[in-house]
């Protein structure tokens, strides 16, 4: 491993099943990585499997399991995927009203590189509070793949089961990496 840890949000959508798909592409490139679950996120996903592979509890919820850390471990990245509607428009507005969102909230305050991810439908993708809020995250620093630059866009309402099977997974890491790379020289720059 290199050392860099890779933090995982997951939110309650349906491509939160194949999240393993991402903490194998952070493995590949030598990179640790733990999962945080939205509440909601907890029906897509086995808990377990993604715990034998991070050799992490999946974190939901503030409480944690006897002798695990409480505060937020050191990251070098930070991946919002999939991102619901819901948890999009949270972000943007600093809401922290679970574990996941407190989290994300933080991490985006220490300036911990984030991309986000989207998996919305055109119908919610195309109400304002959302594309402010995309715009908002921008603003602030944060990489939203969404649109064409990014070659990901919002599916047809109802069309969710065959666009999550090209869901970005890998596209996400290798931006995410560039990303904490970028912040790593910048701050060499700075010393
Ligand atoms: C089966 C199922 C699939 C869903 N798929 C999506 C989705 O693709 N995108 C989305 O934004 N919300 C989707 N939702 C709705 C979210 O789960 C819902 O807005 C929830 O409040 C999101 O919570 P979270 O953002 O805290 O994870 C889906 C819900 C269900 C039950």
């Amino acid at each position: 491993m290199t050392g860099d840890h890779l933090q995982i949000v997951v939110c309650g959508a349906g491509p939160a099943a194949d999240v393993t798909q991402l903490v194998r592409a952070a493995h590949d490139r030598a990179w640790t990585a733990a999962v945080t679950a939205t509440p909601n996120a907890m029906n897509f996903i086995e808990p377990e499997t993604i715990e034998s592979l991070t050799g992490q509890p999946v974190r939901s919820t503030y409480r944690s399991s006897p002798g695990a850390r409480r505060s937020l471990p050191a990251a070098d990245a930070l991946i919002v995927a999939p991102a619901t509607y819901n948890s999009i428009n949270k972000i943007a507005l600093g809401l922290a009203d679970n574990y996941a969102m407190t989290s994300v909230a933080e991490l985006i305050g220490r300036q911990v590189p984030t991309v986000i991810v989207p998996f919305v439908n055109a119908a919610l993708a195309g109400r304002l509070p959302f594309r402010r809020a995309v715009a908002s995250l921008r603003h602030e620093g944060v990489r939203v793949l969404l649109g064409p630059e990014e070659q990901w866009e919002p599916h047809p309402p109802g069309g969710g089961d065959e666009r999550q099977r090209v869901f970005p997974w890998a596209n996400a890491f290798e931006v995410a990496a560039k990303c904490a790379h970028e912040v790593r020289v910048s701050a060499a720059g700075q010393q």
